[in-house]
């Protein structure tokens, strides 16, 4: 079957698929990665009022974001007890602290006494002592010491104990929730935490963690990462090695909180029309890498993932025997509603997450994670520390982050003439390709159930 033959599809993809691509590794296909569902879920776009409207910002404020798992922080960065940082979504603060050595809570972040926040940034305390009166509470969220007790007589040892938001932990991170009728996350994560058995996130530590406030809505910056369609046009120079309109993109029927893509590397994009040969492919994948050349036989994504697997040697140990070709360089990427992205495998040991800041749609935060497995048979790394950027800044600036800085700012380009375009768009809707961008049109499905289901 020739490379652009979309007869035999009922809708339409260009061939080798990426089923097609699994197939021919000798090293087979990890069950995970076996099935390529599409569910059907109509043709419809995204009003726009959903990423302009204050009002809207408000509804998710109190149906989504005060309902929802959410990932707050990675266990490492709260290794010691007394370790806290703060995790700060729209009016919410939370305190999130190691109170006892497999411990951890998330305090709301308020003084009992008037109010004031009790932490203005993260750090190390033996307790909370507020500054403005000195009140005090122990780790655990329990009374410590009330300044002029005899003024206090109303107080019960049990009223002025911290509230708390509910915690629970998959995969080395931690999440939040401020619902407390909410399911639980481990019926929340649906079948994430099966999927990731094959890799273990909490075997990998923060080797760099950069933010960035971004001036958009969050679900304008997320849905720019969740899909590959734009790489010809936002990204030129990686449409020779990554197929993009070759991308899998999964949505599973009954499956609320969790989609997926897969995006093929080591093949040029149809838009290209076939006119690079396998070492143009290749070469143009690794621009410093010298003269290399796909052997007879071979395929450029072989190359490529054998050159990845002898780099991965060093930190997978025997391990890396087992890593096949599409974990060796492909985005496979699951994003876990509603705002974090991980990728699974060594594409990359990128972790992405969005969400918005205060309470003005035009603004969010967008914050990048490297999460590199901790070295075979060696103590885990400690984690890096957060590189917080200014709005103005490139990302580039955060040297951490290698090549991909530049990367992200061809992202970033489009991101606030999105958000302005929007104002001028007539209809009212965007406009959703079915297949490739049918991972947006589940997470709006779902976003639009947490919003509307009235609790
Ligand atoms: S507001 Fe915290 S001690 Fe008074
Ligand atoms: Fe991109």
């Amino acid at each position: 079957m020739a490379a652009d033959d979309h007869r035999s599809d009922p809708l339409g993809r260009p061939r080798p698929t990426v089923q097609d691509m699994l197939a021919d590794d000798p090293r087979g296909v990890p069950w995970q990665l076996k099935d390529a569902p599409y569910e059907a879920l109509g043709l419809g776009g995204v009003q726009t009022q959903e990423y302009l409207s204050k009002d809207f910002a408000e509804q998710e404020m109190r149906g989504l974001w005060g309902r929802v798992w959410q990932m707050a922080c990675r266990e490492e960065e709260i290794p010691e007890i007394g370790d806290h940082l703060l995790y700060e979504v729209g009016p919410w603060s939370l305190i999130i602290v190691r109170s006892a050595a497999d411990e951890i809570r998330a305090h709301f972040n308020a003084c009992l006494h008037r109010g004031r926040q009790l932490r203005d940034c993260g750090g190390s305390v033996k307790a909370f002592r507020c500054p403005f009166h000195g009140f005090t509470w122990n780790l655990d969220g329990t009374l410590k010491h009330v300044p002029a007790p005899w003024d206090f007589p109303h107080l019960s040892e049990e009223r002025f104990r911290l509230p708390e938001a509910r915690v629970g932990r998959w995969g080395g991170f931690v999440f939040v929730c401020l619902d407390p009728e909410a399911p639980p996350l481990e019926m929340f994560l649906e079948d994430i935490p099966a999927i990731y058995e094959r890799w273990p996130m909490e075997h990998r530590f923060i080797a760099a963690h950069v933010a960035k406030p971004l001036h958009c809505n969050w679900k304008i910056a997320l849905e720019a990462f969740v899909e590959s369609f734009h790489v010809t046009d936002t990204h030129p120079q990686a449409a020779s090695y990554i197929g993009d309109f070759h991308t899998q993109y999964d949505v599973w029927e009954g499956k609320r909180h969790y989609s997926r893509m897969i995006s093929p590397r080591g093949l040029a994009s149809p838009s290209l029309g076939g006119a690079l040969t396998p070492d143009e492919v290749l070469q143009s994948s690794e621009p410093d890498a010298g003269p290399i050349t796909v052997p007879d036989g071979q395929t450029p994504r072989r190359v490529m993932a054998d050159r990845k697997r002898a780099q991965l040697a060093p930190v997978l140990g025997p391990a890396v025997e087992s890593v096949t070709d599409s974990e060796a360089i492909d985005t496979i990427q699951y994003w876990i509603f509603p705002n974090l992205v991980c990728w699974w495998g060594h594409g990359a040991p990128i972790t992405y997450r969005f969400r918005p800041l205060g309470a003005d749609p035009d603004w969010c935060l967008q914050e990048v994670y490297l999460l590199v497995p901790v070295p075979h048979g060696r103590p885990r790394p400690k984690a890096a520390p957060l590189n917080l950027l200014r709005a103005d800044q490139s990302w580039t600036d955060a040297k951490e982050l290698g090549g991909l800085g530049a990367v992200f700012d061809q992202d970033a380009a489009n991101l606030w003439a999105v958000q302005k375009g929007l104002r001028s768009l007539r209809s009212g809707e965007t406009t959703l390709a079915r297949y490739q961008e049918n991972r947006l049109r589940h997470f709006h499905e779902t976003l639009r159930s947490y919003l509307h289901s009235g609790r």
